[in-house]
């Protein structure tokens, strides 16, 4: 099962990044997760559209999410919405022939070192999603409150975050199987 994750924030050592390192330690048997970087691709723009072509950039990400089995969407919460390298990747992906969030599997995470765990961005995300006809578990989210004292050497450390993100990760792997 292979899944992509996209880290909404681009500096070294975010606490949402070490969120996405600290899932293949408490992911499912077999599940496989790969970080797919997002900095490097320009801001949205028509005019970067060639005879309805995507720059190659985008073209790449497109290709493995369409050969992917799921996604996660991972953000900070800037100004109770998600990061603009965010909106950014899906608004690309949003005008790809391959159509490759059509369908797919996707777990919304945030995290804020404040205590309501970025749920706004989590809230805000599933509806924009949602419109580019991606698949959520049913009442299932990761948002990890107080982030910032639950992390130590680069991963979640706190043993009912890392339970809370492992269950998270079985209920997609489950949507994963049923769809
Ligand atoms: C924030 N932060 C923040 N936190 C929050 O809980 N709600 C919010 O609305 C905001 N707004 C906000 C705006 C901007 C521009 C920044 C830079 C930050 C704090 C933010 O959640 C915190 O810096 C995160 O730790 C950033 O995530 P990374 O970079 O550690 O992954």
């Amino acid at each position: 099962m292979n899944i992509i994750a996209f880290n909404g924030s681009l500096r070294q050592g975010s606490l949402t990044g070490q969120v996405i390192d600290t899932m293949p330690e408490v992911a499912p048997n077999g599940m496989n997760i790969e970080t797919i970087e997002i900095g490097h691709l320009p801001l949205y723009n028509d005019d970067l559209r060639v005879d309805g072509k995507n720059p190659a950039e985008v073209t790449e990400i497109a290709e493995k999410l369409a050969a992917a089995d799921g996604l996660i969407v991972a953000s900070p919460e800037y100004n109770r919405s998600f990061s603009p390298a965010i909106k950014n990747v899906i608004d690309w992906l949003s005008k790809a022939p391959e159509a490759p969030l059509r369908g797919l599997p996707t777990l919304i995470a945030t995290q804020s070192p404040g205590q309501l765990g970025g749920i706004a961005a989590n809230n805000h995300l599933r509806q924009v999603l949602s419109i580019c006809g991606a698949v959520f578990l049913t009442g299932g989210e990761i948002a990890v409150g107080g982030s910032a004292a639950k992390v130590d050497g680069g991963k979640i450390t706190d043993q009912a975050t890392r339970d809370f993100i492992a269950s998270d990760l079985q209920r997609l792997a489950d949507l994963i199987d049923r769809s």
